[in-house]
């Protein structure tokens, strides 16, 4: 990896959406908190809002569509090839709403590190924190969780575990509170999981 030789490392990021976790990676890296920088950001959906964001910090922010008639592997496999153009030392799914084939993952081992709002194991796919929120409403779980784990395999949110936190549920919750606590959450715990990750430069099969 070129980490090994550059005291910054680069950044991929893939959004969806809103894009407040690359806005949180966006303030780390430019406070100095995180040696690194993001070069590029890229996004499945024309409209994403985390596409501005990366605009008003100057990043390459490119939207690329998958085409109906494009397989989701050919998808994939011209998406690393855009991410490899960048010279990534980090991939970061951040928000990123789309399942990556093996055409993307085989070409970034141990590379692409992805943010969940659920713990191990817990609520993997869509829609985890209404999820867990309904499952706390019917008794059945305390809390929620957020995790930071690489993606070495198409496993859905599962992979090493980087970071992970939980966060309580309270009685007088709303939906809208738990997120927003969620987020909070997700910011901090993105940020330190990548700030480990890039200071440490340990070989990342250590963390399997
Ligand atoms: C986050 O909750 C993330 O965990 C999930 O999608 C959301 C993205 O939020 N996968 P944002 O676009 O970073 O604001």
């Amino acid at each position: 990896m070129t980490s090994l030789q550059s005291p910054i490392s680069n950044l991929v990021v893939l959004i969806s959406g809103h894009g407040s976790n690359l806005q949180a990676l966006l303030d780390a890296c430019a406070s100095g908190e995180l040696q690194a920088r993001v070069v590029a950001v890229i996004s499945n959906n024309a409209d994403a809002f985390g596409l501005e964001r990366a605009r008003r910090a100057n990043v390459p922010a490119i939207h690329r569509l998958k085409l109906p008639i494009q397989s989701r592997r050919a998808y994939d496999a011209d998406l690393a090839g855009l991410v490899a153009s960048y010279h990534p030392e980090w991939i970061v799914l951040a928000g990123w709403m789309r399942l990556l084939t093996s055409a993307f993952l085989d070409r970034f081992p141990n590379r692409v590190v992805n943010l969940h709002p659920a713990l191990p194991g817990t609520f993997p796919g869509t829609h985890a924190v209404e999820r867990a929120f309904e499952a706390y409403r019917r008794g059945e779980v305390t809390h929620a969780g957020i995790m930071v784990h690489l993606v070495p395999d198409e496993g859905v949110d599962s992979g090493p575990v980087l970071a992970q936190e939980v966060v309580p549920i309270h009685p007088d919750d709303t939906l809208e509170y738990l997120e927003a606590r969620m987020h909070a959450v997700e910011h901090r715990l993105l940020v330190a999981a990548m700030k480990q990750l890039v200071n440490t430069r340990s070989p990342i099969a250590d963390l399997r």
